[in-house]
């Protein structure tokens, strides 16, 4: 019985929820029609076509693309790949810079991509990290990773592992890019439009808290910068959340630059072996 009143309340709490998106983006859509030049700059110009069409990830899509771009990265780690929109961000990425792309989902998402550098992998991400160095090995991947995109269960401490088990991979200067970072039962895009999601608990951004012992206030954008990491926060919508390794010049010898004891921030590939430096 009380299963069933839990149901019912969750049904009419969606109906609401729905109701309340609905009749707001019938409101604020026909004001919002974006106008919008091409730049010639093709995957840019791609991306922002997609990023019109609104979705829960709809308003970061360029910021991912000219953050991981601007790294030119070599190594790219997507955890989270569902109906594709952040893989075809860095798809256009990977094909730009040369990347290999590396997408990992616990569903099967093999049709997300057709780049010949693009690997998915059908796994727990977090059980996929303690094979990763041996993968790379067979798949004669480089790593370390330079951009790490999270985007998947939400939860607090699936989060924690996540950044456990996949931070020792990280190159000296990567970003990770955090999706949901400010997450609630609704949400509003930029243009004022408005979607449902559900209620984590703050579970990424708590993660994130704690990796660094620092509170934020996500609902607000900021920047900041703390145990060598530049923290770049864009609160709308979702969240997303950019981090990127960064000494102070002063600091730059530091020993352990990922916060965890087993960092292997400088691990690479060589003739087959794996070389710790
Ligand atoms: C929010 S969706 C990802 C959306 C995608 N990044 C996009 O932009 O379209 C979350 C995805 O994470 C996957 N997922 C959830 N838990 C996972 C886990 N432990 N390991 C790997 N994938 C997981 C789900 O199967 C789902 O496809």
């Amino acid at each position: 019985m009380t299963g069933l009143v839990k149901k019912l309340r969750e049904r009419i709490n969606g109906f609401a929820l729905s109701s309340i998106a609905g009749i707001n983006n019938a409101f604020v859509q026909p004001k919002s029609k974006e106008k919008w030049e091409p730049s010639g700059f093709a995957e840019l110009d791609e991306i922002t076509a997609r990023s019109l069409v609104g979705t829960d990830i709809s308003d970061h899509l360029i910021v991912i693309f000219v953050e991981s771009i601007a790294l030119q990265p070599k190594l790219i780690v997507e955890l989270g790949v569902r109906g594709g929109e952040s893989t075809f961000v860095f798809e256009r990425t990977a094909r730009l810079c040369g990347s290999n792309l590396v997408s990992v989902d616990i569903s099967d998402c093999h049709g997300a991509s057709h780049l010949e550098t693009w690997h998915f992998v059908r796994k727990d991400d977090v059980l996929f990290a303690s094979e990763f160095a041996e993968w790379c090995q067979t798949k004669r991947t480089n790593f370390p990773i330079d951009v790490l995109f999270i985007d998947t269960s939400h939860l607090f401490e699936h989060t924690l592992k996540e950044f456990e088990s996949w931070f020792p991979f990280l190159s000296a200067n990567a970003k990770v890019i955090l999706h949901d970072t400010n997450m609630n039962v609704l949400y509003r895009r930029r243009n004022g439009t408005m979607g449902v999601a559900w209620n984590n608990d703050r579970g990424v951004i708590r993660a994130l808290e704690v990796f660094l012992d620092r509170k934020f206030d996500e609902t607000t954008d900021f920047i900041d910068y703390h145990k060598g990491w530049l923290i770049k926060h864009y609160h709308h919508s979702l969240g997303l959340t950019v981090l990127q390794r960064f000494e102070l010049p002063e600091k730059k010898n530091h020993q352990n630059p990922s916060g965890f004891s087993n960092s292997v921030s400088t691990m690479s590939i060589v003739d087959g072996g794996v070389n710790q430096h």
